[in-house]
Protein backbone atom coordinates (compact mmCIF):
# COMPACT_ATOMS: atom_id res chain seq x y z
CA UNK A 1 0.00 0.00 0.00
CA UNK A 2 1.67 3.58 -0.79
CA UNK A 3 2.14 5.78 2.05
CA UNK A 4 1.26 9.55 2.03
CA UNK A 5 4.82 10.23 1.14
CA UNK A 6 4.51 7.78 -1.78
CA UNK A 7 1.31 8.92 -2.94
CA UNK A 8 2.78 12.88 -3.33
CA UNK A 9 5.07 13.67 -6.23
CA UNK A 10 7.82 14.03 -4.22
CA UNK A 11 10.53 11.51 -4.35
CA UNK A 12 11.64 10.61 -1.04
CA UNK A 13 15.33 9.72 -0.25
CA UNK A 14 16.35 7.18 2.78
CA UNK A 15 20.08 6.89 3.42
CA UNK A 16 21.67 4.45 5.21
CA UNK A 17 25.42 4.73 6.01
CA UNK A 18 27.84 3.30 8.24
CA UNK A 19 31.00 0.65 8.47
CA UNK A 20 31.39 -2.98 6.89
CA UNK A 21 29.46 -5.29 8.95
CA UNK A 22 26.72 -2.54 10.62
CA UNK A 23 24.26 -4.36 8.72
CA UNK A 24 23.46 -1.75 5.95
CA UNK A 25 23.17 -3.61 2.85
CA UNK A 26 20.70 -6.65 4.51
CA UNK A 27 18.31 -3.96 6.52
CA UNK A 28 17.86 -1.70 3.33
CA UNK A 29 17.04 -4.59 1.41
CA UNK A 30 14.26 -5.72 4.19
CA UNK A 31 12.88 -2.04 4.08
CA UNK A 32 13.29 -1.50 0.14
CA UNK A 33 10.78 -4.06 -0.30
CA UNK A 34 8.38 -3.79 3.24
CA UNK A 35 7.97 -0.42 1.80
CA UNK A 36 8.09 -0.49 -1.84
CA UNK A 37 11.53 1.79 -2.49
CA UNK A 38 14.31 1.29 -5.07
CA UNK A 39 17.45 -0.39 -3.48
CA UNK A 40 20.50 1.68 -4.12
CA UNK A 41 24.02 -0.31 -3.18
CA UNK A 42 26.49 2.56 -4.23
CA UNK A 43 28.85 0.38 -2.30
CA UNK A 44 28.77 -2.39 -5.10
CA UNK A 45 29.48 0.24 -7.40
CA UNK A 46 32.69 0.92 -6.25
CA UNK A 47 33.51 -2.93 -6.41
CA UNK A 48 32.38 -2.55 -9.94
CA UNK A 49 35.36 -0.74 -10.46
CA UNK A 50 37.72 -2.28 -9.04
CA UNK A 51 36.68 -5.59 -10.77
CA UNK A 52 36.77 -3.92 -14.01
CA UNK A 53 40.47 -2.53 -13.07
CA UNK A 54 41.80 -5.74 -11.99
CA UNK A 55 40.17 -7.42 -14.97
CA UNK A 56 41.96 -4.86 -17.25
CA UNK A 57 45.46 -5.34 -15.53
CA UNK A 58 45.28 -1.45 -14.03
CA UNK A 59 46.96 -0.27 -11.06
CA UNK A 60 43.68 0.60 -8.60
CA UNK A 61 46.09 2.67 -6.81
CA UNK A 62 47.08 4.94 -9.04
CA UNK A 63 44.38 7.94 -10.59
CA UNK A 64 46.04 7.99 -14.10
CA UNK A 65 45.57 5.05 -14.67
CA UNK A 66 41.58 5.00 -14.36
CA UNK A 67 40.01 7.73 -16.76
CA UNK A 68 39.10 5.81 -19.50
CA UNK A 69 37.82 2.67 -17.68
CA UNK A 70 35.50 5.27 -15.71
CA UNK A 71 34.51 6.55 -19.27
CA UNK A 72 33.33 3.45 -20.34
CA UNK A 73 32.08 2.21 -17.44
CA UNK A 74 28.54 0.43 -17.37
CA UNK A 75 27.11 -0.30 -14.13
CA UNK A 76 23.33 -1.82 -13.76
CA UNK A 77 21.72 -3.69 -11.15
CA UNK A 78 18.87 -6.08 -12.19
CA UNK A 79 16.47 -6.93 -9.74
CA UNK A 80 15.88 -10.81 -8.90
CA UNK A 81 13.61 -11.82 -6.74
CA UNK A 82 14.83 -10.83 -3.01
CA UNK A 83 18.56 -10.17 -4.41
CA UNK A 84 20.00 -7.37 -7.39
CA UNK A 85 22.15 -8.48 -9.93
CA UNK A 86 24.42 -6.45 -10.63
CA UNK A 87 26.22 -6.08 -14.16
CA UNK A 88 29.44 -4.59 -15.12
CA UNK A 89 30.46 -4.14 -18.65
CA UNK A 90 27.20 -6.44 -19.01
CA UNK A 91 29.44 -9.56 -17.50
CA UNK A 92 27.31 -10.49 -14.56
CA UNK A 93 29.51 -10.10 -11.15
CA UNK A 94 26.97 -9.96 -8.48
CA UNK A 95 29.30 -12.57 -6.53
CA UNK A 96 32.71 -12.35 -7.94
CA UNK A 97 32.72 -9.09 -6.71
CA UNK A 98 32.30 -9.97 -2.92
CA UNK A 99 35.57 -11.46 -2.42
CA UNK A 100 38.19 -10.49 0.18
CA UNK A 101 39.98 -9.25 -2.97
CA UNK A 102 37.31 -6.97 -4.09
CA UNK A 103 36.95 -5.84 -0.42
CA UNK A 104 40.41 -4.53 -0.36
CA UNK A 105 40.50 -3.16 -4.40
CA UNK A 106 37.01 -1.56 -3.84
CA UNK A 107 38.54 0.40 -0.93
CA UNK A 108 41.33 1.78 -2.52
CA UNK A 109 39.72 2.56 -5.57
CA UNK A 110 37.19 4.17 -3.73
CA UNK A 111 39.89 6.96 -1.88
CA UNK A 112 40.52 8.43 -5.60
CA UNK A 113 39.00 11.52 -6.18
CA UNK A 114 38.16 10.45 -10.29
CA UNK A 115 36.50 7.53 -9.03
CA UNK A 116 34.15 8.68 -6.43
CA UNK A 117 33.34 12.04 -9.20
CA UNK A 118 32.74 9.28 -11.90
CA UNK A 119 30.15 7.33 -9.61
CA UNK A 120 28.56 10.66 -7.93
CA UNK A 121 26.40 11.33 -11.06
CA UNK A 122 25.18 7.78 -11.64
CA UNK A 123 24.57 7.62 -7.77
CA UNK A 124 22.23 10.35 -8.11
CA UNK A 125 20.29 8.90 -11.34
CA UNK A 126 19.99 5.98 -9.79
CA UNK A 127 17.43 7.41 -6.90
CA UNK A 128 15.56 9.99 -9.77
CA UNK A 129 12.70 8.35 -10.70
CA UNK A 130 11.88 6.28 -7.50
CA UNK A 131 11.19 6.73 -4.33
CA UNK A 132 14.36 4.92 -3.23
CA UNK A 133 17.19 3.86 0.02
CA UNK A 134 20.92 4.70 -0.45
CA UNK A 135 22.99 2.37 1.17
CA UNK A 136 26.81 3.40 1.59
CA UNK A 137 29.57 5.37 3.24
CA UNK A 138 28.84 9.27 2.17
CA UNK A 139 25.14 9.07 0.91
CA UNK A 140 23.85 11.02 4.16
CA UNK A 141 26.91 13.53 3.78
CA UNK A 142 27.83 13.40 0.11
CA UNK A 143 24.85 11.83 -2.36
CA UNK A 144 21.56 13.13 -1.18
CA UNK A 145 22.56 15.92 1.62
CA UNK A 146 19.03 16.72 1.81
CA UNK A 147 17.56 13.53 2.17
CA UNK A 148 14.63 13.03 3.94
CA UNK A 149 15.55 10.20 6.81
CA UNK A 150 19.11 9.72 7.63
CA UNK A 151 20.30 6.68 9.63
CA UNK A 152 24.12 5.80 10.58
CA UNK A 153 24.06 2.02 11.09
CA UNK A 154 27.09 0.89 13.33
CA UNK A 155 28.46 -2.06 15.78
CA UNK A 156 31.76 -2.81 17.60
CA UNK A 157 34.22 -4.09 15.51
CA UNK A 158 34.34 -7.80 17.03
CA UNK A 159 30.57 -7.97 16.12
CA UNK A 160 30.63 -6.23 12.50
CA UNK A 161 33.74 -8.97 11.99
CA UNK A 162 31.51 -12.11 13.34
CA UNK A 163 28.79 -11.30 10.87
CA UNK A 164 31.03 -10.75 8.27
CA UNK A 165 32.48 -13.56 8.42
CA UNK A 166 29.52 -15.96 8.48
CA UNK A 167 28.70 -14.16 5.12
CA UNK A 168 32.23 -14.61 3.47
CA UNK A 169 32.56 -18.41 5.27
CA UNK A 170 30.37 -19.89 2.11
CA UNK A 171 32.12 -18.39 -0.57
CA UNK A 172 35.88 -18.77 0.54
CA UNK A 173 38.65 -19.96 2.50
CA UNK A 174 38.48 -17.40 5.67
CA UNK A 175 39.28 -16.67 8.66
CA UNK A 176 37.73 -15.10 11.70
CA UNK A 177 41.46 -12.91 12.56
CA UNK A 178 41.84 -12.13 9.04
CA UNK A 179 38.57 -11.00 8.14
CA UNK A 180 38.73 -8.70 11.72
CA UNK A 181 42.10 -7.05 10.63
CA UNK A 182 40.35 -6.76 7.58
CA UNK A 183 37.27 -5.05 7.96
CA UNK A 184 39.74 -2.49 10.65
CA UNK A 185 41.97 -1.67 8.18
CA UNK A 186 39.02 -1.07 6.01
CA UNK A 187 37.28 1.00 8.49
CA UNK A 188 40.71 2.98 9.15
CA UNK A 189 41.03 3.59 5.23
CA UNK A 190 37.58 4.47 4.54
CA UNK A 191 37.19 7.04 7.23
CA UNK A 192 40.45 8.71 7.05
CA UNK A 193 40.61 9.47 3.49
CA UNK A 194 40.24 12.92 2.21
CA UNK A 195 37.49 12.29 -0.72
CA UNK A 196 33.81 11.77 0.76
CA UNK A 197 35.50 9.90 4.37
CA UNK A 198 32.48 7.83 6.29
CA UNK A 199 31.03 9.74 8.98
CA UNK A 200 27.76 9.97 10.67
CA UNK A 201 26.16 13.25 9.42
CA UNK A 202 24.91 15.66 11.63
CA UNK A 203 21.17 15.01 10.89
CA UNK A 204 21.44 11.28 10.99
CA UNK A 205 20.11 9.27 13.36
CA UNK A 206 22.36 7.15 15.39
CA UNK A 207 21.57 2.80 15.56
CA UNK A 208 24.06 0.90 17.42
CA UNK A 209 22.93 -2.82 15.38
CA UNK A 210 25.23 -4.77 17.99
CA UNK A 211 22.27 -6.38 20.24
CA UNK A 212 19.28 -5.86 17.84
CA UNK A 213 18.33 -8.89 14.82
CA UNK A 214 17.75 -7.23 11.18
CA UNK A 215 14.24 -7.14 12.43
CA UNK A 216 14.95 -5.32 15.15
CA UNK A 217 16.73 -2.38 13.24
CA UNK A 218 14.42 -2.51 10.29
CA UNK A 219 11.17 -2.12 12.43
CA UNK A 220 13.46 0.74 13.90
CA UNK A 221 13.87 2.69 10.53
CA UNK A 222 10.34 2.06 9.56
CA UNK A 223 8.86 3.83 12.93
CA UNK A 224 11.20 6.34 11.81
CA UNK A 225 9.98 6.98 8.56
CA UNK A 226 6.51 6.83 9.54
CA UNK A 227 6.69 9.19 11.87
CA UNK A 228 8.60 11.98 9.69
CA UNK A 229 6.64 10.81 6.78
CA UNK A 230 2.89 9.88 8.29
CA UNK A 231 2.60 11.80 11.03
O1 LIG B 1 29.55 -1.28 1.29
P1 LIG B 1 30.66 -2.07 0.59
O2 LIG B 1 31.48 -2.91 1.53
O3 LIG B 1 30.13 -2.89 -0.54
O4 LIG B 1 31.63 -0.95 -0.04
C1 LIG B 1 32.79 -1.29 -0.77
C2 LIG B 1 33.84 -0.19 -0.60
O5 LIG B 1 33.40 1.00 -1.22
C3 LIG B 1 34.17 0.15 0.86
O6 LIG B 1 35.56 0.06 1.08
C4 LIG B 1 33.75 1.59 1.03
C5 LIG B 1 33.54 2.10 -0.35
N1 LIG B 1 32.35 2.93 -0.44
C6 LIG B 1 32.51 4.30 -0.41
O7 LIG B 1 33.62 4.78 -0.27
N2 LIG B 1 31.42 5.11 -0.56
C7 LIG B 1 30.19 4.58 -0.70
N3 LIG B 1 29.14 5.40 -0.84
C8 LIG B 1 30.01 3.18 -0.69
C9 LIG B 1 31.12 2.37 -0.54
Amino acid sequence: MKTDMQKSNKNFIITIDGPSGAGKSTVSKKIAAQLNLSYIDTGAMYRCVAWAAREAGLDVTSESALPSLLQNLKIRFQAAGKNNLVFCNEQEVTSTIRSPEIDALASAVSSLACVRKALLPLQRAAAQHNHAIIDGRDAGTVIFPHADLKIYLDADLSTRARRRFAEQKLNAEVDLKSVTEAIANRDQADSSRSEAPLRKADDAIFIDTADLDIEGVSQRIIELYKARFNG
